[in-house]
């Protein structure tokens, strides 16, 4: 199955220049979600997860389905001000501004196997960022998982040392 024919290239959106790719065209057809989540999962089950995280919001379309088909948990990393028990934060840049990351304090516990799965690879700012969050409470990131890698960002070489996996590449 072709999945990078199901996602839709916005051009100059959200600003001149960038090329969005939209991946709601993807989630809509049935097949092709069944199909990425299907993939992301053989993958993770290769990796021996114990529980999958995802940065809000378009993380938790990929990272919960996945938790759901693995049987394992779901935990989010979401944007400052928005967890409401005791969380841990970091400040972090993205393609187009700053932000804080957060996650709840007692989310993950020492020693737990974390896999980290987002929609999109850019830059890779968010997911060292959650993969710090993780780390500072003990986890052990053991794989970062992605519908999308923008390869011309280098996100990878800044998550250089983590195992990587993205199934669509531009
Ligand atoms: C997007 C995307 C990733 C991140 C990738 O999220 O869903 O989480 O950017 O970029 P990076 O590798 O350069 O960090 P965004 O922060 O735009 O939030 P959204 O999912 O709420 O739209």
């Amino acid at each position: 199955m072709n999945l990078k024919e199901k996602i839709r290239v916005i051009p100059d959106f959200p600003e001149k220049g960038i090329r969005f790719k939209d991946i709601t065209t993807l989630l809509q057809d049935a097949g092709s979600f069944h199909h990425a989540i299907d993939e992301l999962a053989d993958y993770v089950r290769g990796r021996q997860a114990d529980v999958i995280v995802g940065p809000e919001a378009r993380g938790f379309v990929i990272a919960a389905p996945l938790a759901y088909a693995l049987g394992k948990g779901f935990v989010p990393v979401r944007k400052k001000g928005k967890l409401p028990a005791e969380t841990v934060s970091m400040g972090y840049e993205l393609e187009y501004g700053k932000d804080i990351l957060e996650m709840h304090k007692d989310a993950i516990r020492p020693g737990q196997r974390v896999v980290i799965a987002d929609d999109l690879l850019a830059t890779g700012g968010t997911t060292l960022t959650a993969i710090k969050l993780v780390e500072k409470l003990g986890g052990i990131v053991v794989g970062v998982a992605f519908l999308i890698e923008l390869t011309y960002l280098n996100g990878r070489e800044k998550l250089s040392g983590y195992d990587v996996l993205s199934l669509v590449q531009y």
